[in-house]
């Protein structure tokens, strides 16, 4: 029998990096589209060293219970709110994500949602498409202008100063809530600190990137909504958990904001007869943020390379718990 150590991997990757990761341990790869059920992966992780798994994987302490070998967990995304962080430390299990690589990637989406949201892009491809493209009048499929608006961005982490970055090329004006003041985005991108109320209000445009958590859970409720003017467009590319679907629905279809872009949901992937999908102002993509061939694969091989170094008892560059290694 090897002494190598054992790694499930629960989705195919792309680019070389299971080549690597082959060189230093025995591995499986969960062969199907979707992801392993709950009592495969509770039955593969009993012997494991080594677990990756993507945001689609709940790595709960029940889970933790059942792998008494696990020294860690690569998860190939930013966001962690799938793992119990808090419970994998007290097990000594090594947590580690892949930020930074998917910043650019995903503030290029959030932009092309507003975008779109903005200029009725879906609704006109629609009209296009289904033989109903009028002659040029003055008042067909009018939108708002992306230039010159005022853009609220909550939680100016990486991927929120991604999307500053870029509305400053629009000649916005951005506002910002965070728990922590940026000074150089307050600096280099003119970013202005307000509260979580006073950007709802001002804000033609409303962008979140704070990650889920207990905190964030629903902050985007009706009386967010309620605060946000009736003509305003909300944008989501971070996690659904931080929406009230419900709340989201009604503001929606009563008219008390204009529209919508999102990329994430509750529970992905969406129902086709979800109520958010009957809306025409609103505009959904299925989670792409970081969807682009170059970046898949950093994000791969950021994944491999941190459970490379975790199994071998190296601190990972990127891990959320580098405590127990002291
Ligand atoms: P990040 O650099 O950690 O930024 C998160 C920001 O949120 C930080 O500025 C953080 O600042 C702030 N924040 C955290 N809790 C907050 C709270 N309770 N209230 C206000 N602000 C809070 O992470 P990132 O790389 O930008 O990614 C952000 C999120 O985007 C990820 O967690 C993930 O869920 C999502 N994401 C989605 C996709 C996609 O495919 N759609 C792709 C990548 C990422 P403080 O801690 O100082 O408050
Ligand atoms: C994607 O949603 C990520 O968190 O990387």
């Amino acid at each position: 029998m090897s002494d190598r150590p054992t790694v499930f991997v629960t989705r195919r990757l792309p680019g070389d990096g299971l080549d690597r990761l082959g060189e230093v341990a025995q591995f499986d790869v969960w062969p199907e589209d979707g992801p392993p059920p709950r009592e495969v992966l509770l039955e593969r992780v009993r012997d494991l060293d080594g677990l990756l798994c993507l945001l689609t994987d709940t790595i709960d302490a029940e889970l933790l219970d059942a792998a008494s070998k696990l020294k860690l967990v690569s998860t190939m995304a930013v966001g962690y709110d799938n793992i119990d962080v808090a419970a994998a430390t007290e097990r000594g299990v090594l947590v580690c994500h892949t930020p930074g690589v998917l910043t650019e990637t995903t503030a290029d989406l959030a932009f092309a949602l507003l975008l779109a949201a903005a200029r009725r892009v879906v609704e006109g491809d629609r009209a296009v498409r289904a033989g109903a493209w009028p002659t040029w009048k003055p008042d067909y499929l009018l939108g708002v202008d992306v230039w010159g608006a005022t853009l609220g961005i909550v939680g100016l982490g990486a991927i929120g100063q991604a999307v500053a970055r870029r509305a400053s090329g629009f000649g916005m004006r951005i506002l910002y809530s965070s728990r922590s003041r940026e000074p150089d985005a307050e600096r280099d991108l003119g970013c202005e600190h307000a509260t979580f109320e006073e950007l709802l209000e001002q804000a033609d445009f409303v962008s979140a990137h704070v990650p889920l958590t207990e905190e964030t859970r629903d902050v985007f409720d009706k009386a967010a909504f309620g605060r946000m003017k009736p003509t305003a467009i909300f944008i989501n590319t971070a996690r659904g958990g931080i929406v009230n679907e419900g709340d989201l629905e009604q503001a929606l279809a009563s008219g008390v904001i204009a529209g919508a872009a999102i990329d994430v949901a509750q529970v992905e992937p969406m129902a086709g007869d979800h109520p958010l999908l009957k809306l025409p102002n609103l505009v959904v993509t299925p989670h792409i943020g970081s969807a682009s061939v170059a970046t898949r694969t950093r994000m791969a091989d950021m994944a491999v390379d941190n459970l490379i170094a975790g199994l071998h008892r190296r601190k990972p560059a990127h891990c959320l718990n580098p405590q127990i290694l002291d």
